[in-house]
């Protein structure tokens, strides 16, 4: 599904795997190996409009046109701690992308996100960020990760989550319609503790077995 800005990736591995994600006997090993593979598959849509040039190679048999990726370098940028689980998937099909990091965690009373750590490609305004976070609840740590990005001078932003819900989509969309969004599943709405429902519960600590 594509409206505007907004790409729920529907294919038929994806929602099996983000199905297997929520149950909540999954394990923490399963949950990270299956973060890991949406990524991968996720990349797919998320780079789709990344322009090609042509180029002129030789294979064993001929010379032939092919193509190579066009235009700016790219950054992931994964929100500590879940969006980590995120990073590997993509940086393997797009190798030459450099890994900025930004530390936010959501308060649990307030639900406001805290800043604690930003470390950027110094050169971050002049590549395609794709900025990763398992979860798009409220908005507030998206929204929060988009303003650090943009006072460092980046320029052209797609954000990547795996389970989202209206209301963030819309907290996003209403002060940066300019980022494209891409979630892997479109949930209902928010609970009255801000999770996302039907969800999956703390990405965080389903990734990394806290509490
Ligand atoms: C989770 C998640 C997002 C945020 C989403 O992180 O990974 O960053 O909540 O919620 P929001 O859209 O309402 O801001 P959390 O704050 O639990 O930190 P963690 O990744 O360190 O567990
Ligand atoms: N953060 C999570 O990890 N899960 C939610 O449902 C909401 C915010």
């Amino acid at each position: 599904m594509k409206t505007s800005n907004l790409t729920v990736i529907e294919h038929p591995l994806v929602k099996s795997k983000i199905t297997q994600m929520r149950d909540k006997n999954t394990t923490t090993k399963e949950f990270g190996e299956l973060v890991d593979e949406i990524s991968g598959l996720m990349c797919y849509e998320i780079t789709r409009d990344l322009p090609v040039e042509e180029i002129e190679i030789e294979t064993p048999i001929t010379t032939t046109i092919g193509y190579r990726i066009k235009g700016n370098d790219m950054a992931i940028v994964p929100i500590l701690r879940a969006g980590l689980g995120m990073v590997k998937g993509i940086h393997e099909l797009i190798p030459t992308a450099k890994i900025g990091h930004i530390g936010l965690y959501r308060d649990h009373d307030t639900l406001q996100p805290v800043e604690y750590l930003c470390k950027l490609p110094t050169d971050i305004e002049s590549r395609d960020v794709i900025l990763v976070d398992p979860m798009l609840a409220t908005g507030g740590s998206a929204v929060k990760a988009i303003e650090i990005l943009k006072d460092r001078g980046a320029k052209s932003i797609r954000l990547a989550c795996l389970v989202g819900c209206p209301e963030g989509v819309k907290a996003v969309h209403d002060i940066y319609p300019d980022v494209a969004i891409f979630l892997a599943a479109l949930d209902e709405k928010l609970n009255e503790l801000g999770y996302i429902v039907p969800g999956l519960g703390d990405a965080g600590d389903r990734l990394y077995g806290t509490k």
